[in-house]
């Protein structure tokens, strides 16, 4: 037998297929080789994004992202940074930082999962081209705790 389809309910199918294309996305991302022992990252999510290994950012709008960290450590404040990964210098990007808490919740409880978000907005500024990104939060008072992972973004022309 040949199921029949509603063309309505098809077209609603598709349509919900094409918004979950355009909403959130868990995107690929590398833990920092010495940040794993103390921290532990969990889902990257960037949103717009249309390829998980390497999400595509527009210049003139802003990107949100956000992603779970757990921390083995206790911290009252934390701080961030943003970075282009070019060999073995890192470059600020963005205007995110340095105050991690304001996209977080602080003080951090050791072995509690928390979740950081931060609109970035692309400027025109910024080059296009391929980037590895480098996101670091740390402990104010202990830059050797720290949450670190790397993803892959595009910036769009
Ligand atoms: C940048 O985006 C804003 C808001 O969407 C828009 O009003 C403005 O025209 C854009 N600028 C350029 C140069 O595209
Ligand atoms: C980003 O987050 C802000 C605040 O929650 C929201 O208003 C906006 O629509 C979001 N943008 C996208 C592209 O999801």
């Amino acid at each position: 037998m040949l199921l029949r389809i509603p063309r309505k309910m098809l077209r609603c199918a598709i349509a919900l297929l094409l918004l979950g294309v355009a909403t959130a996305k868990l995107v690929k991302f590398t833990p920092c080789l010495n940040a794993q022992e103390l921290c532990t990252v969990s889902d990257v999510d960037i949103t717009p994004c249309q390829s998980p290994s390497r999400c595509r950012l527009e210049k003139n709008q802003t990107t949100n992202l956000s992603f779970d960290f757990t921390p083995k450590f206790s911290s009252a404040t934390l701080k961030t940074g943003v970075y282009f990964v070019n060999s073995d210098t890192e470059m600020g990007f963005s205007d995110l930082g340095p105050d991690a808490c304001v996209y977080t919740s602080c003080p951090t409880v050791a072995d509690t999962k928390q979740t950081f978000t931060y609109s970035l907005y692309i400027g025109k500024r910024i080059p296009s081209g391929l980037f590895p990104i480098r996101w670091r939060v740390w402990d104010e008072t202990d830059n050797s705790k720290m949450c670190c992972f790397n993803i892959n973004i595009k910036i769009a022309k």
